[in-house]
């Protein structure tokens, strides 16, 4: 089976629907079509033997999805992410196959959080996005990808900046955009194609880390105070726990011996039940039916060869 089987298998889930859209339903917490309130169901893991291969395997997951919403509605919104797991995955995006296969013209690309930084900062998480996907890897032969610089949609960061507003007001000003740009489920969550998310160490996603107050936020996104438990010790804008309830295309990606026992721990028998606690674990929010989890060897150590949720 080919990773683009085992992610249409894995996109599809429990839910049988292989792409979102204005009437997408979600699999997530709080109760997604076809999936009970409280009782979200089990991703997809796919494992690979090292980082490389299974960013290429992240990548293809994503291309599925991407071309699936282009097809069905002429236009597919993909929200990226930050940490050391995006430059690979753009890689793969720029090299054939999947080069051919991503819908360029018809791509939006978002990113689920960043640093409450300017768009040139080393922290910033556009920063793979710039260096990477943007102009593409002359040395590697990859070009430039044609994606319209007009559907780029980083945070606000430099306007918040420039005129001394806070993080939480470029939050908003982001919401507004996201409202203005993207499809909305029946019960009020944004709805991109793709979401692709890494975990961390204390379990974080995005950045909603343990006890943040993401979880009461009403809306789509938020700001987070800088973390003084992990790098950078910077103020962070996020979307919100919720905003990745209803894409159907929710990809995890975990690569390296360090991320080991977090995987474990997050997909677990401990967490199995519908009284986990998020708050605690927020990457939690992604082990969902329709998710997929995509983890190096080293990643996935703690994991049983033979877990039933493994689609390759
Ligand atoms: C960020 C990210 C964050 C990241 C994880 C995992 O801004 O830091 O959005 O949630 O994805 O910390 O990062 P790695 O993939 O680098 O381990």
């Amino acid at each position: 089976m080919t990773g683009g089987d085992e992610a249409r298998r894995a996109i599809r889930g429990s839910s049988g629907r292989t792409s979102g859209g204005t009437s997408a339903g979600g699999a997530g917490p709080g109760g997604g079509a076809g999936e009970p309130a409280g009782r979200p169901g089990e991703p997809a893991i796919i494992v690979r033997p090292d980082a490389v291969s299974a960013a290429a395997a992240v990548a293809e997951t994503l291309t599925d999805a991407l071309e699936a919403a282009a097809a069905r509605r002429g236009r597919a919104d993909l929200a990226s992410t930050g940490g050391s797991t995006p430059a690979a995955v753009y890689r793969a995006l720029l090299a054939e196959p999947l080069r051919g296969r991503v819908p360029w013209a018809v791509l939006h690309v978002w990113v689920g959080d960043d640093r409450f930084v300017p768009r040139g900062d080393p922290n910033g998480n556009m920063g793979p996005i710039d260096r990477v996907l943007l102009p593409g890897v002359p040395e590697m032969g990859l070009a430039p990808p044609p994606l319209d610089p007009e559907h780029l949609h980083p945070w606000p960061t430099d306007a918040a900046l420039a005129a001394g507003r806070s993080a939480a007001a470029c939050a908003a000003a982001f919401e507004e955009t996201l409202r203005a740009e993207l499809a909305v489920d029946a019960t009020g969550r944004p709805v991109f194609d793709a979401v692709l998310v890494g975990i961390g160490p204390d379990g974080h996603v995005l950045s909603v880390f343990p006890g943040s107050a993401a979880f009461e936020a009403p809306g789509w996104t938020t700001w987070a105070p800088a973390p003084l438990h992990v790098e950078p010790h910077l103020e962070r804008v996020t979307l919100t726990p919720r905003a990745l309830d209803a894409t159907p295309g929710l990809v995890v990606a975990a690569f390296g011996a360090a991320k080991a026992a977090i995987v474990a721990d997050l997909l677990g028998p401990a967490h199995a039940g519908p009284d986990r606690d998020e708050r605690t674990l927020p990457a939690l929010r992604a082990r969902r039916a329709g998710a997929t989890w995509v983890l190096d060897a080293a990643a996935a150590a703690g994991l049983a060869a033979d877990d039933p949720r493994r689609v390759g």
